[in-house]
This record gives structure tokens, sequence and C-alpha cells, in this order.
């Protein structure tokens, strides 16, 4: 166990976040399709590689790299493993292990994650590969009758036996359960249902036997649903975010990172600095975003190898951001 607890530490060390390159194919395509690249083996390795390879971000600012199954499994351009090219760097391999969230049976409105047969063999091929860390996420969705307490606490469920299986094989779990931004909803409906759905993920976790030292969270942010007609400041976001976790979330777990979850880069980094303004808490505040993180490199990359150093330059811009908010000291002036 001490193992678990000193990657957990390693994975959420102040000034430095996860970079989430875990899109699955279906994802990644969409992301490609809004630079108009085709989403092949070889762009999906280019594109990835160019991020690994971002010297700055990597060694100073990425503690982990939350990797696909495609991912790990494939060689940089000069043959060395990716998962290689990560550690060489300094940062941890992970990798995403859930197959992905689907309509809960008989119930067309809500998800439930599966993956979990043949998970244990699955963790411990990964670890083969260099897996230090995994993740699975849960969504739930919010409108006026959801989500339900079956949602919930199946959700919960799935993730306290993926969170005990990943401990079992030395792999650190990342407890993801997703309260999506999608719908109208306001921000104190988002904290409520986060509130609820967090203190039933400890409780299954706790009697799963997690040793919850030994994990990190992956929440969303308490914030307005995306269609909501009102925007809630930076300072609310943070102190509505920090005053729900202070609630339910225990003190011994090491760190929170969250995720972007559809909010802009600017908003991601702006609303972890504004909760780590506030002040100490028990658990280190970062980041584990994917769009947050990419959005920018994507564009600059679009498909071409002589876009590398720009792709590059502008996920280590990010990347600094993003480690200055873990610090509370980040401002919009540094965004230049
Ligand atoms: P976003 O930051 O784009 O929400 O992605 C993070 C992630 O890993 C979702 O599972």
């Amino acid at each position: 166990m001490s193992n678990l607890k000193e990657i957990a530490n390693q994975m959420v060390v102040k000034g430095k976040g996860i970079l989430a390159a875990d899109e699955s194919s279906g994802t990644i395509k969409k992301r490609f399709d809004s630079i108009n690249v085709d989403s092949n083996e070889e762009n999906r390795r280019n594109y990835r590689e160019t991020l690994f390879r971002s010297t700055d971000a990597m060694e100073n600012y990425i503690s982990g790299v939350i990797l696909f199954d495609e991912t790990i499994r494939q060689k940089s351009k000069d043959g060395t493993p990716l998962a290689e090219v990560i550690s060489k760097s300094g940062s941890l391999p992970g990798i995403k292990v859930d197959t992905g969230a689907k309509d809960l049976a008989l119930n067309n409105s809500e998800k439930i994650t599966e993956g979990l047969d043949g998970l244990r063999e699955r963790l411990q091929e990964y670890y083969q590969l260099g897996a230090k860390f995994a993740k699975w996420r849960s969504v739930i969705t919010v409108s006026k009758d959801i989500p339900s307490e079956l949602c919930i606490h199946s959700n919960a469920h799935a993730l306290a036996r993926y969170a005990a299986l990943c401990q079992e094989n030395d792999i650190v779990p990342i407890v993801e359960p997703e309260v999506l931004m999608d719908g109208d909803h306001d921000i104190n409906r988002c904290s409520e249902v986060t509130k609820l759905t967090l203190d039933r993920v400890f409780k299954e976790l706790v009697a799963h036997g997690v040793d919850l030292k030994g994990i990190c969270l992956k929440p969303n942010m308490v914030i307005n649903g995306s269609l909501s007609k009102t925007k809630s400041s930076p300072e609310e976001i943070a102190s509505k975010t920090t005053s729900c976790f202070q609630e339910v979330v225990p003190d011994s777990v090491p760190g929170i990172v969250f995720l972007s979850g559809g909010q802009t880069e600017i908003e991601a980094t702006e609303n972890l600095n504004a909760m780590n303004r506030i002040g100490e808490f028990p658990w280190n505040l970062s980041f584990s975003y994917g769009r947050a993180l990419q959005a920018s490199a994507l564009k600059a990359w679009n498909g071409k190898e002589s876009n590398e150093r720009l792709s590059s330059k502008a996920f280590s811009h990010r990347a600094k951001m993003n480690s200055l908010a873990t610090l509370g000291q980040w401002s919009q002036d540094k965004e230049v």
C-alpha cells in the first residue's frame, strides 16, 4: 500500500496536474473532425507524441498522463514506447480502463459505465505495460427528475469495484464521477447532485475496503449547466465547489484533480485558481483536463508535422497557466 500512497501523492504534487489524453476512438475522431484531420492511427500517434514530447510541460507541470488502450501500446516515431517517453520525462503513465457509459437498461435518460468484466486481468497487463494509475469515468446526467437514486447507486458501486481491483493490482485508481454540465440547471442544483453523488461514492469505496489515501478523486466543479441563463463568477464557483467537498470528501484523500467538462481553457484555469486562492484544504486541488489543456494545442497542430513546435508551445503554455492556478498564482496578464 505504501507504493500506492506514494504514487497518489506524486500525482497531486503541488504545482503539477494530469493531462487527460485518453479520448476514446469516437471522441478523438470528433476532436480531429473539428480541425479537418483524418483520425487514423498514425495521426493519433503523431498528435499525442507531440504533447508527450513537450519537454517544458512534461518536466515541470504534468505529473501524469491518462492514455487510451491504443496509445499505451504505441511506439513513438523513433521506436520508444509512448509510455516510456512519458516516464522518461518524469511523469507517470496511466490508463483509462472503463469501456464507456452505456444506457441504463429500461431507462432512456441515464447512463451506467461498463468495463468490470475481465478487469483484473486487464489491469495486470496494463501494469506490465507501465501504467501506474487508472481512470474510470461515471456519468451523472441532471434534469428536473434525474439523477435517480438507482443511477447514482449503480455508478458508485461500479466505481468502488473498479477502485478495489486497481489497488489489489498496485495501480492507483482515479475515481471520476462526473456530474454533467449539459442542461439548464443552476449552480445550486449542481451542488446538490454533486454532494449526493460524492457521498454515495465514498460510502461504496469504504464498503469495498478501498484505502482512500491511495486514490485520486476526479470530479466536476460545482457550476451552472451549460444552458443555464445565469453565469456564476469564479469566486462563486470556487466557494460552492470547496464547500461541497468539505462536507463529503474525507480528509484522507490526497488530492482532487478536476475535469474541465466543457469549460473553456481560460474558465477552467480561472476557476481552479479561485479555489486555490481561498486557502489550504486537506486535499491538494489540481487539474486533470482534457479539452482545457489541449484545445489550443490541437488547433495549432492542425495535422501537420511542421506545426509540432507551435502545438508543443501552446500545450506548455496551458500547462504552465494551470500549474500557476494550482498555487493560486494565476492572473489574466500571465496569459500573454
Ligand atoms: P475534459 O477535461 O475534456 O472534461 O476531459 C477530462 C476527462 O478525462 C473526462 O473523462
